[in-house]
């Protein structure tokens, strides 16, 4: 096994969690098992599951990131903290029987490309409980426009990159989530101008 310190490190997973954490112990306080999607370095569901002993954080991410995902999560060695689980949102989610009451994803929806975005949202229905809590966080786009002139230049960064990348627009996720019986609770904004959006399935 790797040793923790040659894990990969985001950065901006260390600037953001306690920010992103006083969302969440407000927002799930009374959610039992969370499904996170695209968890990256892990260092997200170790914080929250650490700091939210009452819910259970399973941890998702493309098989690719699973065995460095899995390293971090054996190292944290929490109860509520289970061993990743492949998902990527472009194929069937075949590995899922239990049904979860909340859903977390940050910075993923701008990395995936939209049919992709529209596919991980078709099958929300398929992994929540009747009422459930689905919370998305990263840059997003309103009437259009990009938020701040950063935003900007990380969506052409992006695009550059991978035409199928790119922030997206704050009005076609919610008429995507809206089709799915998902309602917006509440738009949070947030440092460096991401958005922490709380949607709930009605
Ligand atoms: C910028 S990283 C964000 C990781 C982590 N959530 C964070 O905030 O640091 C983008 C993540 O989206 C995931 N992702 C991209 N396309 C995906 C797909 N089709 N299915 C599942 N995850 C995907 C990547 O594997 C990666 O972990």
């Amino acid at each position: 096994m790797k040793d923790l310190a040659d894990l990969p490190n985001s950065p901006s997973c260390e600037r953001n969690k306690d920010a992103i954490l006083k969302k969440l112990d407000q927002h799930l306080s009374v959610t039992t098992s969370v499904l996170e999607i695209g968890g990256g370095t892990g260092q997200h569901a170790q914080y929250f599951a650490s700091a939210m002993p009452h819910l259970s954080w399973q941890t998702t991410d493309r098989a690719v990131y699973l065995e460095n995902l899995a390293t971090r999560i054996q190292y944290a060695d929490l109860d509520n903290l289970p061993a990743p689980i492949a998902l990527d949102v472009s194929q069937p989610w075949s590995n899922f029987d239990l049904r979860y009451d909340g859903i977390f994803t940050a910075n993923t929806l701008h990395i995936m490309g939209w049919e992709e975005v529209v596919g991980m949202v078709a099958w929300l229905p398929k992994v929540l409980a009747p009422k459930a809590r689905v919370i998305t966080y990263g840059p997003f786009n309103y009437g259009g426009e990009y938020t701040s002139e950063s935003n900007r230049r990380f969506d052409q960064s992006l695009r550059q990159q991978e035409p199928s990348m790119g922030i997206r627009d704050f009005d076609r996720l919610e008429t995507l989530m809206n089709q799915q019986g998902i309602e917006l609770f509440e738009d949070c904004e947030m440092a460096a101008n991401n958005r922490l959006l709380i949607w709930d399935r009605t």
